[in-house]
């Protein structure tokens, strides 16, 4: 007699929390960093709070933390759903999640007290890089090793998304962080000067490109059709799309040294690449939006789409802003200014942020074994909380960043400089009090969000919840392609 097999949700439930919990945590460093920026007494004297200190806290609190977690806890869901399979190597999905927190509360409590490789994004010291490595190798085995278990020959596009991400974030990590560790807390890379450099905004560039981008594809891919209860406007577009991102993102990446010591013609291959880039970026865009032709009504009741569509329309925006300002001459004006924290936003708090609060009001409710989420009421307050401080803070970013870029290269008859910094610092301080606004709103936000999942986990805290079976399909010698993965 065939014995029933159960998905494995627990570690996707443990991510899910970690999510909400990083999530909170790496914003309000986020809060505190943008109000520093304003009131510099909030250091409060101390060397561990200053802004330099905490500012990689917030990159990777959001970033590896909170985006981490989720891509994390969503690829295990969305592999077992979409391969009619319980997830492979239970003891080892569960070590991912258990190393993937330890390496990150290291990480966090080590980066203020100055324990760093001063790489941006690449900040924990070795033994720090040691843990990411080992725990993202293991990520990798029980994702292909569940893919190879799966049951639907197809394997849906969300999974080459999500496959992308771990392989190539998996090599970055590796190639960036190789260093000669001289003690316990400090290393020595082994490149110097303008390789170091290169080899560090390969790996910047191409941590938006994998993590930042195809992972949140990959949960986009999933998570949008599902909600809009609809097959993928073009199944053949999403694949021509995924293509076309991977081979061209990795070659973008000097976009970041314009007009440094790196060789002019490589800062042109990076400009050219970027611009390319623009067309699977809205290609993927395109695809999810129009996923909801014919469903736009659920806009008026369903606030984990509004939050989907959002994030579409912003992924759209960072990616045209980003190709804009890859070109040199507008880089020009916005490299070193506030546009370029506008454009990390909109990507981020719009794009990254917004996807991930979708799928994971559109996973919760399954994973924790109930109907819906807690409070629907709480669902629009977050919607509104977050749309808000989002456009107040890239707006005011944007306008900051304008201004900046055009005080510092304004000049008198003379050619001497018309404005000093400390001129432009003055012009810009209440778009600074803007950001900081718009960062509590989006905390606020966070915060019902955290409450809501609380709530709607009562069955899993009473340890109730009963483990959904995975549906057996009939074996099939020739599976077309499922546009729209089967629910679970
Ligand atoms: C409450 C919301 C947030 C606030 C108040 C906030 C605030 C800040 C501040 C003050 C900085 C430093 C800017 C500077 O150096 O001038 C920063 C940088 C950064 N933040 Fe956020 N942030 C928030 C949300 C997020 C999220 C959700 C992400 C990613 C998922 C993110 C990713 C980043 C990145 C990558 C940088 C570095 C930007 C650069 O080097 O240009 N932030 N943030
Ligand atoms: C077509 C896609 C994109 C292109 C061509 C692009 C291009 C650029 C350019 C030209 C810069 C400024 C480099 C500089 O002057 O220093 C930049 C910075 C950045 N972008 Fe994008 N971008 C794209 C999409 C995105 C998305 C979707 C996100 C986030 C989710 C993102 C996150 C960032 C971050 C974090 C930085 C700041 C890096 C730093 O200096 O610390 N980008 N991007």
């Amino acid at each position: 007699m065939a014995t029933t097999e159960y998905y494995n949700d627990k570690v996707v439930r443990q991510f899910l929390l970690a999510a909400a919990v990083w999530g909170v945590i790496g914003m309000s460093v986020g809060v505190l960093a943008a109000g520093q920026l304003l009131w510099p007494a909030l250091n409060f004297g101390e060397p561990w709070l200053t802004f330099s200190r905490i500012r990689p806290d917030h990159t990777f609190g959001v970033i590896f933390a909170f985006g981490g977690s989720a891509l994390m806890g969503t690829c295990y869901y969305v592999v077992q759903r979409t391969g009619h399979t319980r997830l492979a190597l239970g003891k080892l999905a569960e070590f991912t999640f258990w190393g993937w927190q330890l390496a990150c509360v290291l990480a966090m409590a080590t980066m203020p007290f100055g324990i760093t490789q001063s790489k941006e994004y690449a900040e924990p010291e070795w033994f720090v890089d040691i843990i990411i490595a080992v725990v993202w190798v293991s990520f990798g085995v029980v994702f292909f090793a569940s893919l190879a278990r799966r049951r639907i020959q197809h394997i849906y596009v969300a999974n080459w998304y999500y496959g992308a991400f771990i392989i190539a974030v998996g090599l970055l990590h590796i190639v960036n962080n190789i260093a000669l560790p001289i003690s316990l807390t400090k290393s020595y890379p082994v490149y110097s000067g303008v390789v170091d450099a290169m080899v560090q905004w390969w790996y910047g560039h191409n941590a938006v490109a994998f993590f930042l981008t195809a992972g949140f594809l990959g949960m986009m891919y999933y998570f949008v059709p599902r909600q809009a209860q609809q097959p993928l406007w073009s199944y053949r577009f999403s694949i021509v799309n995924f293509w076309a991102l991977i081979s061209v993102y990795m070659w973008a990446g000097s976009h970041h040294l314009m007009y440094t010591a790196l060789p002019d013609w490589v800062q042109s291959v990076g400009m050219a690449f970027s611009l390319i880039l623009l067309m699977p970026s809205w290609g993927s865009a395109a695809n999810g939006l129009l996923t909801f032709n014919g469903s736009w009504g659920k806009l008026r009741t369903d606030p984990a789409a509004k939050f989907m569509v959002l994030s579409l329309v912003f992924y759209a925006a960072a990616t045209f802003e980003g190709s804009m300002m890859a070109i040199k001459t507008v880089n020009s004006l916005s490299h070193y200014t506030d546009w370029t924290v506008a454009h990390v936003h909109s990507g981020a708090i719009g794009w990254v942020a917004m996807i991930t609060i979708g799928s994971l009001y559109a996973m919760a409710p399954r994973a924790l074994g109930q109907e819906a989420m807690y409070s629907r009421s709480a669902m629009e307050l977050h919607f509104w909380l977050h749309t808000m401080g989002l456009l107040l803070y890239v707006g005011s970013m944007w306008t900051a960043g304008v201004t900046e870029g055009l005080m510092w290269r304004a000049t008198d008859a003379d050619g001497t400089l018309t404005y000093s910094f400390l001129d432009s610092l003055i012009r810009i301080k209440p778009m600074y009090f803007l950001r900081w606004l718009g960062g509590v709103l989006v905390l606020a936000g966070m915060v019902v969000m955290a409450w809501n999942l609380w709530h709607t986990a009562a069955d899993a805290r009473a340890r109730l919840i009963k483990p959904i079976p995975v549906p057996i399909p009939e074996p099939e010698p020739n599976q077309i392609p499922q546009p729209l993965p089967a629910q679970g």
